[in-house]
């Protein structure tokens, strides 16, 4: 049985703020089918890809990255927001789509030169997010072998901003 994942993503209009159309994912994300379907898709996406590791940002790319991790016997690196790992970190600072700054950062030993990295995360609204990790990635001598999102924002043209980072092979599984 398939069912249609946009029926699991609730909008709330002006939240966190005025214009901002949120797309909340916990009702794919509370449902088995919804859940395990997600995660099988992007799944197949992989397998022509070549991973060694799948990488997701705090908090909603680890809801997304690491079953998928699991489900293809590899590991999962978390990137985090500032100042919450506890050893030697490489760090990266960006802007979100509703104001204000952010930095991430992921583990110096977390990637090895060379490994083949998938970003996941659930939503690509501004880019920014993955632009970060991506160049957390690439300082860390990681290949960056793919982006997956379960929703893009179009208008936000976060796939744009990705692309003119160097092309990568690109998977969402709805648009908005
Ligand atoms: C959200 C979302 C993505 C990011 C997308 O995370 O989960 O990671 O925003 O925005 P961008 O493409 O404009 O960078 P948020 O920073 O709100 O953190 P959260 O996952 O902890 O809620
Ligand atoms: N993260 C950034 N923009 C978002 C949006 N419009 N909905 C849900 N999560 C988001």
């Amino acid at each position: 049985m398939t069912v249609d994942l946009h029926n699991y993503v609730a909008t709330v209009e002006n939240f966190p703020e005025d214009g901002v159309s949120f797309r909340d994912l916990s009702p794919l994300m509370g449902n088995g089918v919804a859940y395990k379907q997600t995660i099988d898709a992007i799944a197949d996406f992989a397998k022509d890809l070549n991973i060694d590791l799948i990488a997701g940002p705090e908090s909603r790319g680890f809801i997304v990255g690491s079953p998928l991790a699991y489900a293809l016997n590899i590991g999962f690196v978390p990137a985090r927001k500032g100042g919450k790992l506890p050893r030697a970190a490489v760090s990266a600072s960006y802007s979100l789509e509703y104001g204000g700054e952010n930095v991430l950062e992921i583990h110096k030993d977390a990637i090895k030169p060379g490994q083949r990295v998938l970003i996941v995360d659930d939503l690509l609204a501004t880019g920014g997010t993955i632009n970060a990790t991506r160049e957390l990635i690439a300082e860390l001598g990681g290949v960056v072998a793919g982006v997956a999102f379960i929703i893009e924002l179009k208008d936000l043209q976060g796939r744009e901003k990705i692309m003119q980072a160097g092309d990568v092979p690109f998977l969402s599984l709805m648009t908005y």
